[in-house]
């Protein structure tokens, strides 16, 4: 495919992780990227693609998303894919988070999305095609203990998605979400957030039995590349479908989700958890 007439992705949170596989993933398959992030000099491998280019945008931050949106289409002159994929975890007792985190998980994970789609909305509109892919997770689907701020962004972001699909599709334009189950990326360490400190172990000894049911299960993880071929097929299949479960984990889990009563699907996640 000729580089100038190829289409065109914007990747938010492309520093690393899921972002970053995708953004090489789309290169590698002929797309030019827009790759952008918070710091662009964590983009100094990317920017090395004649098809790429990196851009600062910190999705809490409606002024850079909107610079970084006609940045993309200054420079490449259409948008055809968004992947939504900037996000971080917060976990911990519900009780002892602070507004401020509570505020900072939405603003990221949700908002950041909503103002990501509201600035190329109006491109695609005009084009009469392209593409939304949000990336959301199991964990907006299913539950599990200690994770409620977290769950609530990404049950938003599946609604939202589900919901936009409707509304966008007699417009040529497509909303999608994947659903990954647990990937291994920086997402456990710097993109996990607490409501606790260290060695406070909140709840009736509840905590440390979830942690560390949590420890044990290290090491099942899908790989950040098989996460973006499931992003780039929900950009590209051109089909109506809308959730994409991403991993084998998360294939397996969404089926016991469907098939289990709510008392022993419930009853499946105490026992997960160590409770
Ligand atoms: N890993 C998993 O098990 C898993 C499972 C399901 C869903 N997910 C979702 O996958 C997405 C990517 O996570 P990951 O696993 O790839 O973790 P990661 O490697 O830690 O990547 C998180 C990315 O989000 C970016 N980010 C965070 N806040 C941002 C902001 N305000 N503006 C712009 N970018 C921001 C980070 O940028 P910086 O480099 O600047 O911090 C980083 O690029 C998240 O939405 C996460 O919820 C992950």
């Amino acid at each position: 495919m000729p580089i100038k007439t190829a289409p065109v992705a914007l990747i938010t949170g492309a520093s690393s992780g899921i972002g970053l596989a995708a953004a090489n993933l789309f290169v590698e398959r002929g797309w030019r990227v827009a790759a952008t992030m918070r710091n662009t000099t964590d983009g100094a491998a990317l920017a090395e693609h004649e098809q790429v280019v990196v851009l600062p945008l910190d999705v809490t931050d409606t002024a850079s998303v909107e610079r970084a949106v006609a940045a993309t289409l200054e420079h490449f002159g259409r948008i055809d894919a968004v992947i939504n994929n900037a996000g971080y975890g917060l976990f911990g007792p519900f009780e002892t988070a602070t507004d401020e985190q509570v505020r900072r998980q939405f603003a990221t994970n949700v908002d950041g999305t909503f103002s990501v789609i509201r600035a190329v909305l109006p491109s695609m509109r005009k084009q009469g095609s392209g593409t939304i892919v949000n990336v959301a997770s199991l964990g907006g689907l299913m539950t599990l203990p200690f994770f409620s701020l977290y769950h609530a962004t990404k049950f938003a972001v599946v609604g939202f998605t589900e919901s936009l699909s409707f509304e966008l599709a007699p417009l040529g334009i497509r909303a999608k979400f994947v659903a990954p189950g647990v990937v291994a990326t920086d997402f456990s360490g710097r993109s996990l957030a607490r409501t606790f400190s260290d060695g406070e172990h909140a709840y009736g000894g509840t905590l440390p039995k979830v942690m560390s049911a949590m420890d044990m299960r290290r090491g099942n993880y899908s790989s950040a590349e098989s996460i973006a071929e499931i992003i780039f097929t929900a950009a590209t299949d051109g089909s109506d479908q809308v959730m994409y479960l991403a991993g084998q984990d998360a294939e397996q889990i969404f089926v016991l989700r469907q098939t289990l009563s709510e008392a022993q699907r419930l009853e499946m996640v105490r026992q997960h958890s160590g409770l």
